[in-house]
Formats: structure tokens, sequence, C-alpha cells
């Protein structure tokens, strides 16, 4: 198969669907990869590196797009990119159709084949293309949380880790999923006194089985939550309830009872935040004060390191990129269920109920 990557142009996005290292596992196997000139660069990858590996690197996206059969990137077509979409093409990226109706719509009229990321989903439910990004956001929470801890950028004073003769920092993690317990490990990692909170007890048990003693659970409820608030330093907000609104564990009179300076890392600002204050921030101007607390809440943590970021998610695609390009799609998914529900739209047709309901259309799913 012949299998194109562009170099992403959606604002701020260093990130690239395929190291080098997927360039050379799918020229072993006797595919084609154009790479688009610098696609790679944000990521720390060069043209070199690519052509060493056996790519061959093309000047334009059009040129990209018009070559390929296969199209493997790492956000959504932007408006410019729609007309670039070919008929049959498999376009393999993260799509959230259900967020844009003109994005479904220009798909469905290009008569490609859109397999979305954030959809394929194995037999436990998991979200194996999501879960590097939650990774990457919960361990980068603790180092942005560290970061505004410091007093020039308004936070308390406190170093996490603490120094012989003076208490660590407290770390409150709300929800104890992929996002709550990687900022657990690395808050603990620095010596932090951590408690994680959730409502699911066999998350909580698997925490306790884990993590070293000074990582305490606690079942989250809001009595328990405006306890902790008041002597916590660092909070993290790692909530999710799928396809829904994050709940507000933290409302707005609640800042009141924290001390001045403490800082909340709401990492699940993409779906609305668990803070009542929350709103979305760039990396440009993360922080925001609302009464003497911060709030950091970046909607794309993991667009900061984009060398993690890339090779993280590639780990994770380039098997489904090697069974697509070697089966092609409809046999690629066949054989794979979790590939399957990844199947978005196809060649002019809504496949995934979600996205029907998302802006209510009356169609017929196949
Ligand atoms: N800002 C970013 O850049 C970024 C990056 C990646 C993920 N995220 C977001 O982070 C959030 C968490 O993602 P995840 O992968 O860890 O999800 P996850 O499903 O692995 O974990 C969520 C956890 O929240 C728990 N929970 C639900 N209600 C709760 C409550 N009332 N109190 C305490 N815990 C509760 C669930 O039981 C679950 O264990 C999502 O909204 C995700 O979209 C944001």
């Amino acid at each position: 198969m012949v299998v194109g990557v562009p170099k992403e142009i959606k604002n701020n996005e260093s990130r690239v669907g395929m190291t080098p290292a997927g360039v050379f596992e799918l020229v072993k196997n006797g595919h084609t990869v154009y790479i688009q000139s610098a696609a790679g660069e944000g990521s720390g990858f060069f043209d070199m590196d690519y052509k060493n590996a056996g790519a061959i690197i093309l000047d334009t996206i059009g040129q990209i797009y018009a070559a390929s059969e296969m199209i493997v990137k790492v956000k959504e077509p932007i408006a410019e990119e729609y007309e670039l979409v070919q008929k049959d093409q498999i376009v393999f990226t993260y799509f959230h159709f259900a967020s844009s109706e003109p994005l479904t719509k220009a798909m469905l009229a290009s008569q490609s084949v859109c397999i979305a990321y954030e959809t394929v989903e194995d037999d436990e439910g998991t979200l194996p293309l999501l879960t590097p990004m939650s990774e990457v956001a919960g361990r980068m929470a603790i180092q942005q949380g560290a970061k505004y801890l410091e007093k020039p950028v308004k936070g308390r004073g406190v170093l996490l880790g603490g120094v012989p003769g003076v208490q660590p920092g407290k770390v409150l993690v709300l929800g104890a999923g992929v996002v709550g317990i990687q900022a657990a490990k690395m808050a603990a990692g620095l010596g932090a006194h951590v408690t994680i909170m959730d409502i699911n007890m066999k998350r909580l048990r698997y925490v306790n089985d884990v993590m070293p003693p000074h990582v305490v659970t606690e079942f989250s409820n809001e009595f328990n939550i405006r306890k902790h608030i008041k002597t916590h330093d660092l909070i993290i907000g790692g909530v999710l309830l799928k396809g829904a609104k994050a709940p507000n564990l933290i409302t707005r009179d609640m800042l009141r009872d924290m001390r001045p300076g403490t800082v909340i890392v709401d990492v699940a600002v993409d779906q609305g935040g668990c803070v009542e204050t929350t709103r979305p921030t760039t990396h440009e101007d993360p922080i925001y004060i609302i009464d003497d607390v911060v709030h950091y809440s970046v909607a794309n943590m993991p667009g900061a390191v984009p060398y993690t970021s890339t090779v993280a998610l590639t780990n994770v695609t380039l098997p489904y990129v090697a069974k697509l390009a070697a089966l092609g799609w409809e046999k690629a998914t066949q054989m794979d269920k979790a590939l399957q529900k990844g199947l978005n739209i196809v060649k002019g047709e809504v496949v995934y109920k979600e996205i029907i309901e998302a802006f209510g259309w009356e169609a017929e799913v196949v």
C-alpha cells in the first residue's frame, strides 16, 4: 500500500503521524511511505531520518494526499485539507466528528474511509489510542503543578518534595484512572504526600496495591473533597464520565477554603473540567487566578511535549497502520474488532451511531 504522512497544519500542533521507526517497519513489509518535507521537525524527526528509514520525501501536502492510498496523521483535517482528501482514501487520525458538523459533512462528501483513533476500542472497553495521551497529561500535570506552586508565578511557594526537616507538599488527585494514576506516580516519585480519590473501589484497591505508602486512597464524595482541599497544595482533576461532561467536584465557593497559592491543574478541561471555575487555556497563556487559587487548564497538554507524545502515540497506532496496509480496511476491520470500532465514515456514509445522535440526524446506521 502507498501510505502518506502530511505535516500537521492545525495551529500549535507539532506532533506527526509516523516516526522513522514506523516508516522502517512499513517499508520492510513492502509498502511505500511518503512523508511531507519537515513533517516531523516539530517532534525532532528530520527528513534525513525518514529517508534513511526508507521513506520518500514529498514537498507539498497536496502531493501527499494525491499520491497516497492511506493517510496517517494526528489531528482531524482542517478546512484547508477537506478538498485534498481523495475518494476511497483511508484516513487514519483523531477526528472527534461529534464536535464538528462541517468536518463530518466534508468527509462524507469526500467518499473516503475515515477511521478515528479515539473510537478504536478493545474488548475491555478501553480506548487504546487515547490512553497514551492521558499518560502524558497525567505525568505532565505534576510537572506543571510543581512549577506553578513557585512564588514568582503566584503559587504557595512550596517545593513538592520538601527537604530534610521540612514536610513535603501535598497533592490531591481526583480520579484514579489513567491520568490520576500517572499523576500520583509522578508526585510520589518527587516525594510528595499524595491523596487519590475515586468512586470506583476497584481502582482504589488497585492504587492501594501498587503505590508506595505515602500515596493514600480515599473514596470520592463532597464531604471528603471539602476536607482535603483545605490542606493540599496541588489539586489534579482527572475524572471522566464516559461521553458526558465532567462532574463539578470543586465548586466556586470551595476556592475560599483553599489556602492562597493553591494550584489546580484540571486535566479534565477537555470534557468541561471538574472544577466549576475551569475554562480552557493555551500553552501561550496557561494559567489564571481566581480567589488566589492558580488554575492551569490547558486543553491539549501533550502538545507541549511533542517528541514524547508522538512516540507514545505512534507506538500504539503503528500496529493498526501495519494491519490496514497489509490487509486493506475491509479485511483489517473484519478481523480486528477493536479497529472496526474505529470506522466512523465509509464512502459517504456515517457508520458510527454517536455521530448521528450528536447532530440529531435521522439516518440508517449500518
Ligand atoms: N487536558 C489534556 O490535554 C488531556 C489529555 C488527556 C486526557 N485528558 C482528559 O483527562 C480526563 C481523564 O482521562 P482518563 O484517561 O484518566 O480517564 P479514565 O476513564 O481512565 O479515568 C477517569 C476516572 O475518573 C473516575 N471518576 C468518575 N467520577 C468521579 C468522581 N465523582 N470522583 C472521583 N473520580 C471519579 C472514574 O471512576 C475513573 O477511574 C478526561 O476528561 C480526558 O479527556 C485531558
